[in-house]
């Protein structure tokens, strides 16, 4: 398999999910929203887009299968499996804030061997390939070289469903904003992973995460220098539910700062 090849043909069929997208995002005043569940929402612009990525990455590779957040396809593939957010961030696009965008990740027997996040707002595709480092609008990019907590920026996502960790993850915040540069929440996983990648952010932890928040972003922080784990420092946080990730030089600190305060019970 030709990973960069994949990922180009993939990014054509994000570019088509993206113009839709960003039609209805301009026109948004007639949006059906739905509640899947307290204060997780689901739009109709979701499931299409869902729709037109399912539909046009299945020409791509169809011994392929999907993990897809709406459901459009409950395909498996024995190897390969696209893993797929039509709208990262969907409250965001709701509300008309920005950052929101879509991330599709190719696995091969569950690791990351492309991946795409594309995000509205600023209009940047970041994308890579196993091997092929990782790109920003054609430009290699990398993560920072930041050593010490202090001048870290750490990025992290507020739980909104799965509050089984509130208090350690409240303690969490408490130490960021006492001991690095600053605490940021975008609400897009899939774009702070990315603004990991390239070197925006230092550091990003959340829990309660699903494949599809996360699945590019992985590949992204990895063939940017970086690394990603889960809580625990295993490596390949996929299906984790949690994920912390940074450049190389900070990573030990903060996941050990991590792993001490979320798993403290
Ligand atoms: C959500 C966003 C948000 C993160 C949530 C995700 P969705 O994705 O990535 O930043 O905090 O955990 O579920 O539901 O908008 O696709």
């Amino acid at each position: 398999m030709l990973y960069k090849e994949i990922c180009f043909d993939a990014m054509e069929v994000v570019k088509k999910a993206a113009a839709f997208v960003r039609e209805r995002h301009e026109n948004r005043k007639d949006l059906v929203i739905e509640e899947k569940g307290r204060q997780n929402f689901v739009t109709e612009v979701d499931r299409k887009a869902e729709q037109i990525l399912v539909s046009g990455l299945s020409g791509l590779l169809p011994e392929a299968g999907f993990i897809a957040e709406e459901g459009t396809s409950t395909k498996r593939g024995e190897t390969f499996n696209w893993v797929i957010d039509p709208i990262d961030g969907t409250t965001n696009f709701i509300h008309g804030v920005f950052p929101f965008a879509i991330s599709v990740g190719l696995t091969e027997h569950d690791v990351v061997v492309a991946g795409i996040v594309y995000e509205f707002g600023l209009d940047e595709f970041f994308y890579a390939w196993k091997g092929g480092g990782a790109w920003l609008n054609g430009q290699k990019i990398g993560v920072s070289e930041v050593t010490s907590m202090d001048q870290a920026l750490i990025a992290t996502g507020f739980p909104y469903t799965n509050f089984k960790y509130l208090k350690e993850f409240m303690h969490s915040m408490d130490y960021f904003m006492k001991n690095s540069h600053g605490l940021r929440r975008l609400g897009s996983a899939a774009t702070d992973i990315a603004y990991v990648a390239c070197g925006r952010y230092d550091g990003f932890y959340e829990y309660g995460l699903h494949p599809w928040d996360i699945a590019a972003g992985i590949l992204l922080v990895n063939e940017a220098g970086g690394k990603a784990s889960d809580f625990r420092g295993n490596e390949n946080p996929l299906f984790k539910e949690n994920i912390i990730c940074s450049n190389r030089n900070g990573f030990h600190e903060f996941q050990e700062t991590i792993q001490k305060i979320m798993l403290s019970q």
